[in-house]
């Protein structure tokens, strides 16, 4: 397993391009078995998710070419098989999204179930209500979920508790239903506003994306469509902390900050300079980081997948911060690798007070997931003297090569193959 060695102590200076999100091209890589048209992505990131719903999406009978410029072209002309095997679904729960358009465009799916992961239970019985709810016969038999319709017909669906995915499985489903579905309590990530744009220009009647309300009217069939995915808002916000905690000078290019604005907004708060334009954010750091408490919330709210990387740099504010993690019920492995290099953290349920400024020093550590491995990334780049992390191949699933762009930007960094 490939590690990564990084000396810190280094300012970070220059310029990044954020690369496409994964968390808006996994469900637009999914939707393209909905129509036997091409659908055209481009902008997409270099990452092994992308590389994983691939290999899926081949094994269901797509015809899936990438060219040289991170495009890809996806052709379902035919579906040759309905089932998401548990070898894939276990390295990528988000293959989950395949369950929607399937049901939608053949009456079937059979789909692994997902498990728990290690930042939390994450079940998906939210979208299996919600099939339901569409006139979906649902069997949960041998770690698998069998779905069957003639043909789904549209419902009022109103999810008990906000979902992402959930909510992007079920407007998939929802283009071909017969009749309306309005979907409540919906998830209003750009992703799914960006999923929701693309089901459009295939010809789907989608309306209300990015509010909690959601309304589909089903249409017989989709065509094919070329679309462009956004920019990974995750990705810029960690590039964000990584200038933030070494003091540095980086302009993010490529991005789009409004995507961003309550970490920006949080990031200023600790007294961080930050300036935005239309596809652009620059970051200057002077060093006196002041410690703030941030609540994790869906979207418009502080993400999640920026609790760790906002954990790491606490540790380098003035004062106490408290960081409370609202969305998974295990979201701070991070924290006791964190601890091992010096941090000051305790931990208390769904809280984390960190104490700081700590003096961090290089270490051996371990990433559990792929925002835990970019804070431990982030808390080497202060440390003193070398750090190593270990499974990095949680990193690599959702970043596009970081360490290259770091390095870019003045970081002392190597991959060990
Ligand atoms: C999406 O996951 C993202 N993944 C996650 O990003 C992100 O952390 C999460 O949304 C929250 O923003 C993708 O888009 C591929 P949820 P998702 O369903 O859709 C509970 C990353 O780092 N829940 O919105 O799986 C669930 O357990 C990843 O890129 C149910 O109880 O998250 C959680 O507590 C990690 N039943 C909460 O809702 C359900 O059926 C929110 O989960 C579904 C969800």
């Amino acid at each position: 397993m490939d590690k990564l060695k990084i000396v810190g102590g280094t300012k970070l200076k220059g310029q990044v391009r954020i690369s496409g999100a994964k968390n808006s091209a996994l469900p637009a890589m999914a939707a393209s078995l909905l129509t036997v048209g091409d659908v055209i992505l481009e902008n997409l990131p270099m990452v092994n998710d992308i590389f994983t719903t691939r290999r899926l999406l081949r094994e269901l009978g797509v015809g899936v070419e990438f060219d040289s410029n991170r495009s890809g072209r996806f052709r379902a002309e035919k579906v040759l098989s309905v089932e998401a095997p548990y070898d894939l679904v276990k390295t990528m729960r988000a293959s989950v999204l395949v369950l929607g358009p399937l049901l939608a465009r053949t009456g079937h799916a059979r789909v692994s179930l997902p498990g728990g992961c290690a930042i939390g239970a994450r079940p998906i019985n939210l979208h299996i209500k919600g099939f339901e709810k569409l006139g979906a016969q649902i069997r949960t038999e041998h770690g698998y979920v069998d779905a069957s319709a003639e043909r789904l017909t549209g419902a009022e669906i109103s999810f008990e508790k906000i979902t992402v995915t959930g909510t992007e499985n079920l407007m998939m489903a929802a283009t071909l239903a017969s009749g309306r579905t309005v979907l409540k309590n919906a998830a209003c990530e750009p992703e799914v506003i960006d999923l929701a744009e693309l089901l459009n220009k295939m010809g789907a009647k989608v309306s209300g994306a990015g509010t909690s309300t959601i309304t589909i009217e089903g249409v017989p069939e989709l065509h094919g469509a070329t679309h462009r995915v956004i920019p990974d808002r995750i990705e810029a916000g960690t590039f964000l902390a990584a200038g933030a905690i070494t003091n540095g000078e980086l302009d993010l290019l490529d991005c789009n900050p409004t995507h961003l604005a309550s970490v920006i907004e949080k990031f200023r708060e600790t007294g961080v300079n930050i300036e935005t334009a239309p596809d652009r954010i620059m970051l200057r750091s002077n060093g006196n980081l002041r410690a703030a408490d941030v609540v994790t919330k869906e979207y418009p709210g502080f993400a999640t997948d920026m609790q760790a990387q906002y954990m790491a740099l606490m540790t380098q504010a003035t004062g106490s911060s408290v960081i409370t993690e609202n969305i998974f019920e295990n979201r701070f492995m991070h924290a006791s690798e964190l601890m091992r290099m010096g941090a000051n953290i305790q931990i208390n349920g769904s809280h984390a007070v960190v104490k700081g400024k700590t003096c961090l020093t290089g270490a051996n550590v371990i990433a559990s997931d792929l925002r835990a491995s970019a804070s431990l990334i982030l808390a080497a780049l202060v440390a003193k003297g070398f750090t190593v992390v270990d499974r990095v191949y949680h990193l690599d699933r959702g970043y596009e090569k970081i360490e290259e762009k770091l390095r870019a930007a003045g970081a002392q960094i190597e991959r060990l193959k």
